[in-house]
């Protein structure tokens, strides 16, 4: 096998999925994350009011392989099963909506998960990569400061796919694949109570035009906020049409909203912050696993490629090693 290492764009769960499989099978890896901590849209904010889980609330897991992991990150004490009152907004109703599905959080936050899975393996935090291209061997990086980084024998980009579209002008066959996959933003609003609001709803799936869903923080487990936390999301359309919206007008309009649903008085919130997600979900879902050219050792993983979900996310930064292992034993 090469001793060159190969190059990881992205810590979010897709890139740390492939580091993993990667890193099991012998081979020397290198990460690099524009953002100051791993996780992507897995991670979580801190902050005055406690750990926000601004992104993915929680995640399921269908597949079985996914499944084999999540036991490992609870076994891990990175994870663990969130049993969340739930609740539905139906016909302008707001009621109890229980089920049978198993819901999982990091531990005790979002961004446990991520920050285990990355563990020793050298990264290079605080660096966009602006362009990749090859040469005669190898494959080299550019950074946003004009920094070059290589060389490596294969890349694999785990970033939300318009992003990797950026990063693939040498390659028009897969940009033009890559750029297929739009993605839809999302509004998030963090909102903190200093007493408790008076409620038993954990989380709720709402459509009112302006929501798509609430969730208490303090309910998930290993969470201590001293404010009574909430992450109310915005629906992608209401997202689109409310992109540019100044942030303190978008958590006036998710506060009112969600105050109009929860069913219990709710005060001025004594913390509250707007994180606008560009690319949130895929607007359509696709069953690509993984978009790669072998021969040259190109691979671009992430959600965008299968369910658009963090179980998603992960088999298709499995999938990306999967592939690459295999081309390298060719
Ligand atoms: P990301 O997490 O986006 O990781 C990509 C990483 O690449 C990021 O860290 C980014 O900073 C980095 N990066 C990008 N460009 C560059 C560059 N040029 N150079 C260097 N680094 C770069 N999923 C669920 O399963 N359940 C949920 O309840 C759920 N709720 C969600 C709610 C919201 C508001 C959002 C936004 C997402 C939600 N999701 C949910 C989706 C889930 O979070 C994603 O599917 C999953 O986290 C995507 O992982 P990823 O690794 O593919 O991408
Ligand atoms: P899941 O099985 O909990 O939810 C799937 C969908 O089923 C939900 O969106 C909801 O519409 C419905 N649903 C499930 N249980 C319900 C219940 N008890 N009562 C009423 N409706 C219920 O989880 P899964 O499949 O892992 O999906 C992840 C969640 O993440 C989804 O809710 C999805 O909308 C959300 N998500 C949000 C993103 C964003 O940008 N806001 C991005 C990606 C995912």
């Amino acid at each position: 096998m090469t001793t060159t290492p190969i190059a990881i764009i992205g810590t979010g769960i897709a890139g740390l999925s492939a580091a993993q499989a990667l890193d099991e099978a012998g081979v020397t890896v290198h990460l690099f994350e524009k953002s100051r901590g791993s996780g992507g849209r897995l991670a979580s904010k801190r902050s005055e009011a406690g750990s926000l889980d601004l992104g993915a609330a929680y995640f399921t897991a269908r597949d079985r392989r996914f499944a084999a992991a999540v036991r490992d990150w609870q076994a891990r004490g990175w994870a663990a099963e969130w049993r969340a009152s739930l609740y539905e907004l139906r016909n302008g109703q707001l009621g109890p909506s229980p089920d049978e599905q198993e819901r999982f959080v990091g531990t005790p936050r979002m961004s446990a998960i991520t920050r285990g899975l990355l563990g020793e393996l050298p990264v290079t935090f605080g660096c966009r990569i602006t362009e990749v291209f090859r040469g005669a061997e190898h494959w080299t990086l550019l950074d946003a400061e004009g920094v070059s980084h290589g060389p490596f024998s294969q890349v694999v980009i785990a970033t939300p796919a318009p992003q990797a579209c950026n990063l693939l002008a040498s390659l028009p066959v897969l940009a033009s694949k890559v750029a297929n996959a739009a993605m839809e933003p999302t509004w998030s609003v963090a909102l903190g109570f200093a007493a408790p609001l008076s409620t038993k709803v954990d989380g709720c799936f709402v459509q009112n035009g302006v929501l798509d869903w609430f969730s208490r923080d303090n309910s998930k487990p290993g969470r201590d906020n001293p404010l009574d936390t909430w992450v109310l999301q915005a629906t992608s359309a209401w997202t689109r049409e409310h992109l540019d919206l100044a942030k303190e007008q978008v958590v006036e309009h998710l506060h009112g909203a969600f105050a109009e649903i929860i069913g219990c008085p709710v005060p001025s919130p004594s913390f509250t912050l707007a994180h606008r997600w560009l690319y949130a979900r895929p607007a359509q879902p696709h069953q690509w696993g993984v978009v790669a050219d072998p021969e040259l050792g190109l691979y671009a993983c992430g959600d965008w490629c299968l369910s658009g979900r963090v179980e998603g996310a992960w088999l298709s930064g499995r999938e990306a090693a999967r592939r690459l292992l295999e081309q390298l034993q060719h």
